[in-house]
């Protein structure tokens, strides 16, 4: 280890000597001075003024002198960095002024442009047309559910009280995601979702309505499609009778089409209801005016004076049962529609396709009703 020098003069540490210090000084002013942006400013503030810079490496020297020596150093030293601290600063002021008012000029917003040029494009008339069913119910006090698209056959079918040889579980309409035999299905209408909200919720009330896409294996047509979308009703509660289900669905048939459009219920048959009926729709169009007048001739409901709308019924006890909910003390009702007919007809469109290609000049004159 060799001992401490004792002829240790400070006079020879180089980079303390008054002209060193002032041409590191110098040479950081002109820099800072020649940065004509910020990013050069902040290369230069590491270069002279950074940790490894000269006048930094300079400082740390002094820690070195005898004392006699340190302030004399320091004091040169200090200043220099002082000096070259300030000069930073300014420039730094300087060009983030001259940055901003750069910006300013460059990123003006020429106000007097056309703005409606751009095409905005519209949402697809079935989402609105849900957000509208919902709002219709949802005001009355109903919850909106949600199930999965793929589903499990024992919601799709048996919980729904379709047996296993009921014509609805065959290949023939049904999409199986694996095999016909896995258990796994596409859900073939929205009703699945009425076992679900059941075992979900398990004591009445049950005010829900669950709009969803549904799958069929049709062929993609004007008046089909293997994709299409329901809403399903479901309302299960103490004293539920048949005439809570006509009068909401008369509310309903209102809501969406006018002002005193009725309902009427036609004897049908669904495993999963019982009584079951269809709703047809009062026409909307021609209220029943072009029924056995030629002259008046109707195209929304082909002179019929209604229009089928979907199925309905009470819910069938075997359905209660299969989701827990005690059928002697509990009654309910069930209904489901098909959101593209109700499309179809409330709008005049003809062809199913048209609302499954996604082109935009189908769905812009809907526009961007929210
Ligand atoms: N799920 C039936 C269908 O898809 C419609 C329906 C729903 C019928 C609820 C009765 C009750 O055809």
């Amino acid at each position: 280890m060799s001992a401490p020098s004792s002829d240790y003069d400070p006079v020879q540490v180089s980079a303390l000597q008054p002209e060193e210090v002032a041409r590191a000084r110098d040479a950081a002013l002109a820099a800072v001075a020649a940065a004509t942006t910020l990013e050069e400013l902040k290369a230069v503030r590491l270069a002279h003024a950074g940790d490894r810079s000269p006048l930094a490496l300079a400082n740390r020297e002094i820690g070195a002198l005898p004392p006699a020596a340190k302030a004399d150093a320091g004091q040169r030293v200090g200043a220099a960095r002082g000096a070259v601290r300030a000069a930073l600063e300014q420039r730094h002021a300087e060009l983030e002024a001259e940055r901003d008012a750069r910006v300013l000029v460059e990123e003006t917003v020429d106000v007097t442009l056309p703005w409606d040029r751009r095409s905005r494009g519209a949402r697809h008339p079935l989402t609105t047309i849900v957000e509208r069913i919902a709002d219709v119910f949802v005001s009355l006090g109903y919850e909106v559910a949600e199930g999965p698209e793929v589903e499990a056959e024992w919601f799709n079918f048996d919980a729904l009280n379709i047996p296993p040889d009921h014509p609805a579980r065959t290949m023939q309409d049904t999409f199986f995601v694996e095999s016909a035999d896995s258990g796994v299905v596409l859900r073939t209408h929205t009703s699945p979702v009425q076992a679900r909200t059941m075992l979900a919720k398990r004591t009445p009330p049950i005010y829900v309505i669950a709009p969803g896409r549904t799958y069929r294996t049709d062929e993609l047509d004007a008046t089909h499609t293997p994709v299409f979308s329901q809403v399903e009703g479901l309302v299960v509660d103490e004293g539920i009778t048949m005439a809570h289900l006509k009068g909401t669905l008369d509310h309903f048939g209102a809501a969406m089409f006018g002002e005193g459009i009725v309902t009427r219920l036609r004897p049908s048959y669904f495993p999963f209801t019982e009584p079951s009926a269809e709703v047809d729709l009062e026409c909307f169009v021609c209220r029943g005016a072009s029924v056995g007048d030629p002259d008046r001739p109707c195209r929304t409901c082909s002179s019929e004076g209604w229009i089928e709308w979907g199925g309905c019924g009470m819910v069938n006890p075997r359905v209660l049962v299969a989701c827990g909910i005690d059928p002697h003390r509990y009654t309910g009702f069930a209904f489901g529609m098909g959101l593209e007919r109700t499309l179809m007809f409330r709008h005049g469109v003809e062809d199913m396709r048209d609302m499954v290609e996604g082109d935009v000049r189908f769905t812009l004159p809907f526009g961007m009703e929210i």
